[in-house]
């Protein structure tokens, strides 16, 4: 592929503006209108773990159309989203209007989210399900959420696990190798003709630079950034389908985990961690 990783922000947002037009059809966004108290999948796999949020100032980084954002006003919280693709802002401000919820959704790049947001604003920062492999450095990524924070605010992130992000997808006889590297990288280049959540057609942009981070270098980073660890959880399932035909849905939310005789792996996390003060 001829894209080069340092470039990857021109080639990550070319590839999620594209993505938006497949996603405000295949996020079933009719469950949001239908019921003003329908909740994203995802916030509702997170809920137990969230606490009371209501009245709460929070932030949504890398909100993409704001469902998880509005899911999180309808919780209580006084939202904001942040999204560095254009068109997704556009998205969820949007929904957000038509749904009757007064959530701000800026357009900018994490790493100057405390530009555009403000210091120690936030009672919390979510954020997650594919956020942390579009970051090239955790590390400044932790410092960012940090900066975010009010004294005594938390981290709340639930995110694709770093062990299922170095696996390929199956091969035709069904082996899943070993593909991608574990520790923080300079990049790796991909293609996807289509998205997941979409009708299988073609993206327009369908180039990305991904970025694994191990879990040791999360947990440094946190510690590095000051906050304190309050909980580290290792799920064995995903709201998307990560590895095709060895997956299988389950549980009322039907994730994906790897299908019944398979060896069961991690597949997302959970952390939460919280400034002190
Ligand atoms: C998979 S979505 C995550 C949101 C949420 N889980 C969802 O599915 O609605 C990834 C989002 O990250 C955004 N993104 C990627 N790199 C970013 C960056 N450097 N700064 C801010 N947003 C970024 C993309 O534009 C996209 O909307």
């Amino acid at each position: 592929m001829d894209v080069d990783p340092a470039d990857y922000r021109r080639i990550n947002l070319a590839n999620w503006n594209s993505r938006v037009p497949h996603h405000e059809i295949g996020y079933a966004l009719h469950e949001h209108r239908d019921d003003p108290t329908h909740l994203s999948g995802v916030v509702r796999f997170d809920r137990p773990r969230l606490g009371d949020i209501v009245g709460l100032e929070g932030v949504h980084l890398q909100c993409h159309i704001g469902t998880d954002t509005i899911s999180l006003a309808r919780l209580g919280a006084s939202m904001c989203g942040l999204d560095l693709s254009p068109a997704s802002v556009e998205a969820a401000r949007a929904l957000a209007r038509e749904l009757g919820h007064d959530i701000a959704f800026v357009e900018a790049d994490v790493s100057d989210a405390v530009a555009a947001l403000g210091a120690g604003r936030f009672d919390f920062v979510y954020t997650g399900i594919g956020a942390l492999c579009w970051i090239p450095d955790v590390r400044r990524w932790a410092q960012v959420v940090a900066a975010l924070l009010r004294p005594g605010g938390r981290l709340f992130i639930r995110d694709g696990h770093p062990a299922l992000y170095m696996l390929s997808d199956p091969r035709p006889d069904g082996l899943i190798t070993v593909q991608f590297p574990y520790f923080e990288s300079e990049g790796t280049r991909y293609r996807e003709e289509s998205t997941y959540e979409g009708d299988g057609t073609a993206v327009a942009s369908p180039d990305m630079v991904f970025f694994n981070h191990g879990i040791a270098e999360m947990l440094d980073a946190i510690r590095a950034a000051g906050l304190g660890l309050e909980s580290f959880e290792e799920h064995e399932s995903v709201p998307w389908n990560p590895l095709g035909d060895a997956c299988e849905r389950f549980g009322e939310l039907g994730e994906w985990r790897m299908r019944a005789g398979m060896p069961r792996i991690p597949m997302s996390f959970t952390l939460r961690a919280r400034r002190p003060g």
